[in-house]
């Protein structure tokens, strides 16, 4: 195992649960001191407790990330507590099921700006400073959704094609700084995802869904690496190839029967 991140500080968003917990569990694993961002302070300390025993540091910052104040208070309060953010986890994010012309406005509203707009806030917060010290390591959360049109996810999949998009074209700009930006695609994974985008799991989720350690572990990995982008699993792997050589409105229609119950 590599120890380059042994002593570093990573920040890492939407730790309170899923994958974001087990992202958290495996930098204190590689020695990691960590920065723990969700809204829900209670369940963040209570990994913290788990995490320090460890004999890690970790710090708890509850944060309300669709909220650009909070997220410019977040990055104050790093700088106050006289820390520096070497590796930078953007995990947070939720999903809206159901058909678009049906779903509540507020709530897309406040997925993107989770899922995009705090995504890219963060790393315009956190970036330079890497880039001035030579070193930092940035792992965006995309999905496999990002590869298709996905009818139910119209708007969630396709903020994922943008932080795939974005995550490999900021990896390139970023080449000889000593920071690389890597993008994780995870297909289904066993969290709290579908309770909160209000899905019932299909026969396809139900067959094909990941552990979130598994997907932590795959993402940390790349990271590491500095590979542009992976896709979790291998089926999920295949599924991102033939979507590629696929016409769009046949994958849409494809996503469509595999999103029935
Ligand atoms: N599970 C899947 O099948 C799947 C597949 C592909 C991609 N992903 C992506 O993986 C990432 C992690 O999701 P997950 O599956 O682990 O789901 P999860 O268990 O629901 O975790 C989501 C995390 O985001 C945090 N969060 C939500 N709204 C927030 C806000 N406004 N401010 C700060 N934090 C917020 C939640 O914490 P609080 O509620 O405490 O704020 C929680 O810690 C997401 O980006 C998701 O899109 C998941």
């Amino acid at each position: 195992m590599s120890t380059e991140l042994k002593g570093r500080t990573a920040l890492v968003t939407g730790a309170s649960s899923g994958i974001g917990a087990d992202f958290a569990r495996e930098l204190a694993a590689r020695g990691c001191n960590l920065i723990l961002v969700a809204r829900r302070a209670e369940v963040l300390e209570s990994l913290a407790r788990e995490l320090r025993a460890g004999g890690i540091k970790v710090v708890v910052m509850p944060a309300d990330l669709s909220a650009d104040d909070h997220r410019e208070r977040l990055a104050q309060q790093v700088e106050s507590a006289g820390l520096q953010v070497d590796v930078l986890v953007n995990n947070a994010g939720f999903g809206v099921f159901g058909n678009f012309a049906d779903t509540d406005w507020s709530r897309l509203d406040q997925m993107l700006q989770l899922d995009v707009v705090a995504l890219t806030h963060l790393t315009r917060l956190f970036v330079p400073a890497m880039v001035r010290r030579g070193f930092g390591r940035i792992l965006q959360v995309g999905s496999t959704g990002a590869f298709q049109p996905s009818p139910g996810y119209a708007s969630y999949a396709a903020a994922k094609s943008y932080v795939l998009n974005f995550g490999i074209a900021l990896n390139y700009e970023l080449k000889g700084s000593g920071v690389s930006c890597t993008v994780l695609n995870p297909g289904v994974t066993a969290t709290e995802f579908f309770s909160v985008a209000g899905q019932n799991w299909t026969w396809y989720q139900r067959s094909t869904a990941m552990q979130p350690r598994v997907v932590a572990g795959i993402g940390v990995r790349a990271m590491v690496s500095r590979k542009p982008s992976v896709v979790a699993g291998l089926l999920n792997q295949m599924m991102a190839f033939t979507t590629r050589l696929s016409p769009r409105p046949m994958t849409a229609a494809i996503v469509h029967e595999l999103m029935k119950n």
